[in-house]
């Protein structure tokens, strides 16, 4: 069982481009710490490269089925007909069905024991609203959620399960904020406007706390959990490492412990680290890098990332968790100095390799987890006998059969 997360801040070669205010208006940044719980603020700027998790975090992680499973698809590999070893770490076994509790669980355990009441997010696909949800009821907190109308919708059983545990969901845009009350009540909504209205409900109240999904450094560091088992669990060195990005999150926590090892020199000096990404809202593949809000409604402060522009509307794939126009700062900065390769794929032909990997080794991927299928067969096909692919399965898409059938 892992004791600390990892933070790639501490080894990258330059500094991450810090947030900025844009030239008019209120400062963003003053805002910065009536939005979040203070400690996460502090993980966000932390230069050190090891931060233990908290007991109580440690012990939800074992509760909830930490650690997860990292298995072989050898079944996928003899379809395939390739010579290279394919693994997967599988975060879908969490009960929410996807790695997004791992951070979940850090931020409401926070947020809780500096006194907040109600925590307040957005979600696309609804995965991350649930493992808010959950991690919320789990540490005594109330739990409000903005969710994309076009997944709020269609993802009708992630909702309900949010219910289950006790939050209270608006599709979004919604007509509870201003943010959400500029658009038409038939908008699709996106993950930045969904931000835009859990940032400014946050505000409204001093005992509200708004806990992002992804994006985030402190969101990424969470996540390296994955990573940090992986590493302990892969029986043989690994060629290439491949995770999908909405905003990065699993990506980051799959990959930073072995990016982190490699720039420091220690190892895996000679592994490529691949992010597959979806067609529909292609940033590190199709964006320029620069500063840009991270919400919509510009409500953030500015961060330097790869960006399609924060007015991007993102067509309503079925991957809703891949529909962010931006990645995270420090994930950008690694793709912009060549550490990391970028592909991004259509939702048919990803769907269909998620069919192949479900008939193989019975897991039904997540659309979003499908991305990285996807990456993982085309590059089985190109890579040399024996070359070894480890990919993060970030989620089950059992709740997801609407995307199937469609
Ligand atoms: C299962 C799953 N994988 C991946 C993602 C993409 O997010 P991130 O890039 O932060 O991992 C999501 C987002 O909702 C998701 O639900």
């Amino acid at each position: 069982m892992v004791n600390r997360w990892y933070n790639i801040a501490a080894d990258l070669p330059y500094p991450l481009p810090p947030p900025r205010d844009p030239d008019e208006g209120e400062s963003r940044i003053a805002l910065l710490s009536r939005i979040f719980p203070q400690a996460l603020l502090d993980q966000e700027f932390t230069a050190e490269r090891w931060v233990t998790i908290p007991e109580p975090v440690r012990g939800a992680y074992a509760k909830m089925g930490r650690p997860t499973p990292l298995m072989r698809a050898e079944a996928l590999e003899r379809l395939l007909g390739t010579k290279a070893h394919i693994y997967y770490k599988y975060e879908g076994v969490l009960p929410v069905g996807s790695h997004k509790l791992n951070t979940a669980l850090a931020q409401a355990y926070y947020a809780s024991i500096e006194g907040a009441v109600e925590v307040v997010t957005e979600t696309g696909a609804g995965q991350w609203g649930l493992a808010v949800s959950l991690a919320s009821a789990l540490f005594g907190l109330k739990a409000t959620v903005f969710m994309t109308r076009s997944s709020y919708l269609s993802k009708v059983q992630r909702r309900v399960l949010m219910e289950v545990y006790g939050a209270t969901v608006h599709p979004s845009p919604s007509g509870v904020t201003e943010a959400g009350k500029a658009y038409g009540g038939d908008h699709p909504g996106s993950l930045g406007i969904a931000i835009s209205e859990a940032v400014e409900y946050a505000l409204s109240h001093e005992g509200r706390r708004y806990l992002p999904g992804s994006v985030m450094e402190f969101v990424l560091m969470h996540q390296t959990v994955i990573g940090l088992e992986a590493m302990g669990q892969l029986p043989e060195g690994p060629d290439i490492l491949v995770a999908c990005v909405g905003g990065g999150s699993n990506f980051g926590g799959f990959t930073y412990p072995f990016i982190g090892a490699m720039l420091r020199g220690e190892d895996y000096l000679k592994v490529r680290f691949v992010a597959a990404e979806s067609a529909a809202a292609p940033k590190l593949s199709g964006g320029r890098y620069d500063y840009d809000f991270p919400d919509t409604a510009g409500i953030l402060p500015m961060i330097k990332m790869y960006t399609l522009g924060r007015g991007h509307v993102t067509p309503p794939i079925h991957a809703a968790g891949l529909r962010y126009h931006g990645a995270a700062p420090s994930l950008s900065l690694l793709r912009k100095i060549g550490v990391v390769e970028a592909r991004s794929y259509g939702q048919d032909e990803v769907l269909s390799a998620a069919r192949l990997f479900a008939r193989a080794e019975g897991i039904v991927p997540a659309p979003e987890s499908a991305h990285a299928v996807k990456a993982v067969i085309d590059i089985a096909g190109e890579a040399p006998e024996g070359a070894v692919i480890a990919f993060n399965l970030s989620g089950h898409g059992l709740l997801d059969t609407d995307a199937y059938a469609r």
